[in-house]
């Protein structure tokens, strides 16, 4: 894993934003994998305005996202749907059938989580993997658990996810129970991942990750077995290590 370190949160995001930007620059028909969240809104923040300044150009690049809250359509507000399309998707020229998330309404969750890992499937991959981490060790909603799944899977959010997730909801009651997240075997897949962290509240998990064993009981432990990893860390993030 290669670490990088960053001032602060603003520092953390430019450096992110200039990665993800390289990566479409050098082939602008990535696949982005991407991810919601508070982490990397900034990072969206700096893509939308070199969009608008004219430096980016998403028009052939492909998204495919994480996960997606079970129960929730795409017009809810507290959907990953939305958060996408409110922080980055609407603001930027990528096409609207290539920016692809999992339907968190389908009722038959084997059928679309078979329906998403094809995507990726037909898309070749993953080129470039962006992650958040939970103050539980998670990816994507790859909560600690006894095994790793591989592919595309319905998920019990774990009651720290629910506890962290609450502040987005009007009250506890509201956060969905369950979600739709890629597997950790498709994380691993991704042909480069960029994992962010920010805040003294991840210090320890980023430590876990880092210095601790390979255990699904940390699951982004298991992005030490992958060889192109790189950790852009905050100070506060950084500081157990
Ligand atoms: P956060 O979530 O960016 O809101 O801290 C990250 C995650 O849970 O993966």
């Amino acid at each position: 894993m290669r670490l990088i370190r960053a001032k602060n949160y603003d520092d953390m995001s430019l450096k992110a934003a200039n990665i993800i930007a390289a990566q479409v620059s050098l082939n602008p028909k990535s696949v982005l994998g991407l991810a919601t969240g508070s982490t990397p809104i900034g990072t969206y923040r700096h893509l939308v305005e070199w969009y608008q300044k004219g430096e980016l150009d998403f028009g052939k690049a492909v998204s495919i996202n994480l996960d997606e809250y079970c129960g929730l359509s795409g017009d809810h507000p507290q959907s990953y749907r939305r958060f996408m399309q409110e922080n980055l998707f609407d603001h930027i020229n990528i096409p609207a059938d290539r920016s692809f998330l999992p339907d968190g309404t389908q009722t038959d969750s084997a059928l679309e989580c078979a329906r998403y890992d094809r995507i990726i499937e037909e898309h070749n991959g993953i080129d470039l993997q962006l992650l958040g981490i939970g103050r539980n060790g998670h990816i994507g909603f790859n909560e600690p658990d006894d095994h790793f799944t591989c592919g595309c899977h319905v998920v019990n959010l774990t009651e720290s996810t629910i506890q962290a997730n609450r502040r987005f909801f009007d009250s506890e009651a509201s956060v969905p129970r369950q979600a739709v997240s890629l597997g950790v075997g498709s994380i691993l897949a991704s042909r480069c991942i960029l994992l962010l962290a920010t805040g003294e509240d991840k210090a320890q998990a980023i430590h876990d990750t880092v210095c601790g064993d390979i255990t699904s009981r940390t699951p982004a432990s298991i992005l030490k077995t992958h060889p192109n990893v790189i950790l852009l860390l905050d100070r506060a993030a950084a500081g157990m290590l």
